[in-house]
């Protein structure tokens, strides 16, 4: 009876279950995604992945950001290769580190100054460090259901965490000048940094980009207090401008964070930051067993050197635009209510009347059953490798997946 022998993807998690608590961890647990979505996979190039069990897809995750270029580009792992070959984990860094650290001051504009480490949580947490140290002070303003890593000051669960993890951390509305300034307030003299998401990206929640007023209040207030305006650009840098996602709003950051993009797929975190706050962050001890590793610096020399040769942003901004038009259109003819949000090249796709997101699960398993991984109320991602070919294929995915969603619940 072939057809009820368990898949390998099903073989696995029975394995996992027995070595793994709970069988996986974290955001990338497939129980969180519809039923039937993957949670092994096998191999992947430029914007296609296969899972385990040999079935393809076009991913619009992007490993849930840090594949940039592609899977496998070419001159990253080009780069990648040579290093290895000469080291990359050694008593300390290679020259690696001072050219990266110089190609990023040069692209960003804020940045006199670059350290490394592994994990957007490294790299946020990094920031608060040193605003601290720098300020003497201890509140850190971050908005309300803001993502910033999964360290007990920042976590969104809050099992296993200490009121006095989070004793300083002081809520406000992103995108809300007034509720901005009622939380520094709050923080009376002892505020030592805002910390904001480049976008509101809020999990299963319509994206915004910053209004130029809440960025210019933020930016005041820290004018103003001497506190440190930290972006998190984590998720968004490097897709969105090269020179950090508040280029687009022309506030600039003291500090910032990186991650996720900056090395296509290899692990490579980003602290970024003016003179300022130089020397605080030459006082604080931070720093990890793999921090210095040179493969993943390398990595991220070719990513960015290739991103800004290539106006990747561009090329992301219009093929997510081109998804985005496709869509669009698809949900007219079908008389379905979708909401897209998000930058282009960071798309969101929620539907109307979807509290219990049944039709974004529904849109999402069918779209997987043709061949496109899409997320059904997180971030999504494009890349540099998604061709217009690409991108009208998964649009024939889509249009099948939008019907079925109308069949089954009627156009809204
Ligand atoms: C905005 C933002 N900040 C911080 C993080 C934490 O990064 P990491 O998971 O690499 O620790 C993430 C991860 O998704 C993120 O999206």
């Amino acid at each position: 009876m072939s057809e009820h022998r368990p898949t390998r993807d099903q073989e696995l998690k029975a394995r996992a279950r027995r070595v793994i608590p709970g069988g996986m961890w974290g955001h990338l647990d497939v129980k969180r995604q519809p039923p039937g979505y993957p949670q092994y996979f096998e191999r992947a190039r430029g914007c296609r992945m296969w899972d385990v069990d040999g079935r393809e897809y076009i991913d619009f995750m992007c490993s849930w950001g840090p594949i940039i270029l592609g899977h496998h580009d070419a001159e990253v792992d080009a780069a990648v290769r040579a290093q290895a070959e000469a080291g990359d984990c050694l008593n300390g860094p290679s020259a690696r580190l001072v050219e990266l650290a110089e190609l990023v001051v040069e692209l960003v504009p804020h940045a006199d100054w670059a350290m490394f480490s592994k994990n957007g949580t490294d790299a946020t947490t990094v920031c608060v460090t040193i605003a601290r140290a720098a300020t003497k002070r201890r509140k850190v303003l971050a908005a309300r259901r803001a993502y910033h890593g999964a360290a007990p000051w920042c976590t969104p669960s809050l099992i296993g965490v200490t009121a006095e993890d989070r004793a300083h951390i002081v809520h406000f509305d992103y995108n809300d000048p007034e509720s901005l300034r009622q939380a520094a307030a709050e923080a009376k003299d002892d505020l030592a940094a805002i910390l904001v998401s480049a976008f509101r990206h809020d999990l299963g929640r319509d994206h915004e980009l910053p209004t130029r007023d809440f960025a210019a209040a933020a930016r005041d207030i820290c004018d103003r207090t001497g506190a440190a305006l930290i972006v998190d650009d984590v998720r968004a840098g490097f897709r969105l401008h090269m020179g950090g996602s508040w280029e687009l709003v022309g506030v600039r950051p003291d500090l910032a964070a990186w991650s996720k993009a900056i090395a296509n797929g290899h692990a490579l975190a980003a602290v970024t930051g003016s003179d300022r706050f130089r020397e605080a962050a030459s006082s604080v001890f931070t720093t990890g067993s793999f921090w210095c590793a040179s493969v993943p610096m390398a990595a991220a020399i070719a990513t960015l050197t290739k991103l800004r040769d290539i106006d990747g942003v561009a090329h992301m901004h219009a093929m997510g635009q081109r998804l985005r038009d496709g869509l669009a259109t698809q949900a007219k003819t079908h008389g379905i209510g979708l909401r897209q949000s998000g930058p282009p090249q960071m798309p969101l796709v929620l539907f109307e009347d979807d509290a219990d997101l049944a039709k974004g699960t529904l849109f999402c398993q069918e779209a997987l059953r043709r061949g496109v991984f899409l997320h059904q109320n997180h971030t999504m991602f494009l890349s540099v490798a998604h061709t217009a070919a690409d991108i009208d294929q998964a649009l024939e995915a889509t249009d099948a997946a939008l019907k079925t969603v109308v069949e089954r619940f009627g156009a809204a």
